[in-house]
C-alpha cells in the first residue's frame, strides 16, 4: 500500500540569519533565497535570542564578529538551552580563523564554518545539506511517534480482546459448572424421587393390609373397649402413614392426581376457616385475587392440601405472629418468559409470609425432601416437597423468594382448564358392568399375597365371594374356564401383564365384564379410563364401589348370561 507522505516532508524550514550589518544580511538572504526556506534575519543576538525562542529554528546562521556579543559568545548561549542543543548552527567569519579559533567554535557547538567572502553556491550548498537533514530528522521522529501511537493502540486492543477472552472462559466455565451442578441435583432428586416412590408404594401395601385387618379385626372385638380403643390407635397410627406415604408419592410425583376445573378464589373461599384454625389467632390470613379467574386444571384436594402446608409453613416463620397473603392472578406465558414452564396461560397462586426469611442453603434445598430446619419431631420435610411435586406432576412450576427477616413468598403457576364449565369435575372412567344379585363374585388379581388376603378379607366381610389370583395370565387362566365373575379388581403394577393389558385382555374375550384397578401412584395410565381404587383403600370404599351398582339392560345381560352359562341378570356400577 502507497504510504501517504508524512506531514511536514516537504514544509519550509526556519533559517535564522544573524548579522549586526544589514547590508550582510540581504546578501545571506539573496544567496539563500533560492532554497525555497524561510529565512529570519535578526541584527543582534538578542534579537537572535528572541527569535529562537518564538520558532523552530532549524539553521542558524551568525556572524561571529558582533559588537554587543560576538558569534562564539552567542553559540555557548544557544546550546545552554535545552531545545537548541542539536540545532546547526554556522558562523560567518570575516576574519582569518586560525585552527585554535575553529576547534574553540566546534566546542562551542558550530557545525560548519563559511568564511568571507562568502562563495554564494558554497554556502547555498552547506545551508542546504542541514535544511534537508533537518526535514529528515523531524520526518523520522514523526514516523517514530506515529509508529509507537500505533504499537500502543495495539497493544490496548490486544489487552482488551484478552481481558474480554479471559471474561468468556471464565463465564463459560462458571455456566458450565453450574450446568453440571443442576444435573448433579436433578438427577440426585430424580434417584431420590425413584427411591422414594418405590418405599411408598411397598408402604402403602402393607398399610393396606394392616388397616385392612384392623378393620375387621374391629368387628369381632366390638365388646372388648379396651382392645377396640388399642385398635383404633394402632388404625390412627396407620392413617398417619398413609398421609405420609401420600405425601412421599407426591414429592415422587407418582401420586394419583384427579385432576378437573378448579375456581381458586371458591376453593381459597371454603378452606380459609380451616386456615385460620390452623394457623391460630396471631396470623392474619388475607386474600387477593384477581376478579374473574379462568379456572385451573388440577386436583383440588391436593391444591388444598399444598395451601394448606404452605400456610403452616408460613406461620412456623411467624412465631410471634403476623400476616399471610394468598393472592392469584392470570399470566399469559410467553416462551422462555418462566424457566420450565411451556407457553401458555397460567394463573400464578402465591402465598406471602412476613416471617424469618430463609438463608441461602435453606432456601437451595428447601423443596428438597426429607429436608427440614424444624428439628425431630416437627417437621417431616415433605411439605414443600409435596406442592412442588404436585405442581410439575400438574404442568406448572414453583418459585420460592425469600429474605431473611423480611418474609417468604412461595409462588407456582398451573394451566387454566381447557374446560370452562363452571368447574364440574371432569368424568373419570367409564361405568361399571357388574351383575347381580348383591352378592357378587369378584376376582381379586394382585401379586401381592398379603394385599390380597386382605382386600379378599374386607370383601367377603361386606357378604360377597372372592377369588384371588397372583398374577395377570393366572387370571385370565381362571376367567377362560370359570368366567362367573362380576367384578375384577387387579392391582397395576406386576410382573409380567399389568393390570391395563389385564383389564384390555379381559374387555377382549369378556365384554362387559367390569375391571377396577387398584393402584397406589400414578404409574397407571391415565387413557386407559378404567375406574380406580386408590390404595392404601379401606372398607368403606370398597363398599362404596359395591353401592354403586344398577341393573344392565336384558341384551348385555344375555350375552354375559350365555357366555358365563348361566342365567344372572346384570347390572351396571355408575360413579
Ligand atoms: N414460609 C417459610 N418461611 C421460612 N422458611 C420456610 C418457609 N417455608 C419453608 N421453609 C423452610 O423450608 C424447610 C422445608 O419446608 P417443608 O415444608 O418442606 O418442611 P417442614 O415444614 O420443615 O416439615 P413438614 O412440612 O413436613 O412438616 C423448612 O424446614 C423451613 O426451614
Ligand atoms: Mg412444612
Amino acid at each position: 500500500m502507497a504510504r501517504e507522505p508524512v506531514d511536514g516532508a516537504n514544509s519550509k524550514v526556519d533559517i535564522l540569519l544573524v548579522d549586526d550589518q544589514p547590508a550582510k544580511l540581504l546578501s545571506y538572504e539573496a544567496i539563500l533565497e533560492q532554497l525555497g526556506e524561510n529565512l529570519i534575519k535578526a541584527g543582534s543576538a538578542t534579537e537572535a535570542l528572541d527569535q529562537l525562542l518564538r520558532r523552530n529554528v532549524a539553521i542558524i546562521l551568525i556572524d561571529v564578529c558582533m559588537p554587543d556579543l560576538d558569534g562564539f559568545q552567542l553559540a555557548t548561549m544557544i546550546r545552554e538551552h535545552p531545545r537548541f542543543q542539536k540545532t546547526a548552527i554556522i558562523f560567518v567569519s570575516a576574519i582569518q580563523v586560525n585552527d585554535l579559533d575553529l576547534l574553540r567554535g566546534y566546542q562551542l557547538g558550530a557545525v560548519d564554518y563559511v568564511p568571507v567572502p562568502v562563495i554564494p553556491e558554497l554556502l547555498r550548498a552547506k545551508v542546504k545539506v542541514f535544511a534537508e537533514l533537518y526535514r529528515k530528522t523531524r520526518q523520522l521522529e514523526r514516523l517514530n511517534a506515529e509508529l509507537e501511537n500505533r504499537v500502543a493502540e495495539r497493544t490496548a486492543e490486544l489487552a482488551q480482546a484478552n481481558a474480554e477472552l479471559e471474561q468468556r472462559v471464565e463465564q463459560r466455565t462458571r455456566e458450565r459448572e453450574e450446568a453440571l451442578a443442576q444435573v448433579h441435583e436433578m438427577r440426585k432428586l430424580e434417584s431420590l424421587g425413584q427411591l422414594t416412590g418405590g418405599v411408598a408404594h411397598d408402604f402403602n401395601n402393607l398399610l393396606m393390609a394392616v388397616l385392612g385387618n384392623l378393620e375387621l379385626a374391629k368387628k369381632y372385638l366390638r365388646d372388648q373397649p379396651r382392645v377396640l380403643r388399642l385398635i383404633d390407635g394402632a388404625i390412627q397410627g396407620g392413617e398417619r402413614g398413609a398421609t405420609l406415604t401420600k405425601r412421599m408419592l407426591a414429592f415422587a410425583r407418582r401420586q394419583e392426581l384427579k385432576p378437573e376445573a378448579v375456581d381458586i378464589a371458591k376453593l381459597v373461599d371454603s378452606m380459609i376457616e380451616m386456615l385460620r384454625r390452623s394457623v391460630g389467632p396471631a396470623v392474619q390470613i388475607a386474600t387477593d385475587f384477581e376478579t374473574g379467574l379462568t379456572p385451573i386444571r388440577v386436583d383440588p384436594n391436593q391444591l388444598e392440601l399444598a395451601l394448606l402446608n404452605l400456610t403452616v409453613n408460613a406461620r412456623d416463620a411467624m412465631p410471634a405472629g403476623g400476616e399471610v397473603t394468598i393472592t392469584a392472578c392470570r399470566e399469559q406465558v410467553g416462551a422462555g418468559d418462566v424457566a420450565g414452564l411451556a407457553p401458555g396461560e397460567y394463573v400464578r397462586i402465591g402465598v406471602r409470609d412476613t416471617g424469618l426469611g430463609m438463608d441461602e442453603e435453606t432456601l437451595r434445598r428447601a423443596t428438597e425432601p426429607f429436608f427440614t430446619t424444624k428439628g425431630p419431631g416437627h417437621g417431616t420435610g415433605l411439605g414443600l416437597s409435596m406442592v412442588d411435586g404436585l405442581v410439575a406432576q400438574s404442568g406448572g412450576v414453583l418459585r420460592i423468594e425469600s429474605r431473611p427477616t423480611i418474609g417468604t413468598t412461595v409462588e407456582f403457576w398451573l394451566p387454566v382448564s381447557a374446560a370452562r364449565d363452571g368447574c364440574e369435575p371432569e368424568p373419570s372412567g367409564a361405568p361399571l358392568r357388574v351383575g347381580e344379585p348383591r352378592s357378587f363374585r369378584v376376582l381379586v388379581v394382585d401379586d401381592d399375597a398379603m394385599v390380597a388376603a386382605g382386600t379378599a378379607a374386607m370383601i367377603e366381610d361386606l357378604g360377597h365371594s372372592v377369588i384371588k389370583e397372583q398374577s395377570a395370565s393366572r387370571a385370565l387362566e381362571h376367567l377362560s374356564t370359570r368366567p362367573n365373575i362380576d367384578l375384577v379388581i387387579t392391582d397395576y403394577a406386576m410382573p409380567g401383564m399389568t393390570g391395563s393389558e389385564l383389564a384390555a385382555e379381559i374387555h377382549r374375550v369378556l365384554p362387559g365384564l367390569p375391571v377396577v384397578i387398584a393402584t397406589g401412584y400414578s404409574g397407571a395410565p391415565e387413557e386407559t379410563g378404567l375406574p380406580r381404587l386408590n390404595k392404601p383403600y379401606r372398607q368403606q370404599d370398597l363398599a362404596a364401589l359395591f353401592a354403586t351398582l344398577t341393573p344392565l339392560p336384558a341384551a348385555l345381560s344375555i350375552s354375559r348370561a350365555a357366555s358365563a352359562g348361566e342365567s344372572e341378570s346384570i347390572g351396571v356400577l355408575g360413579n
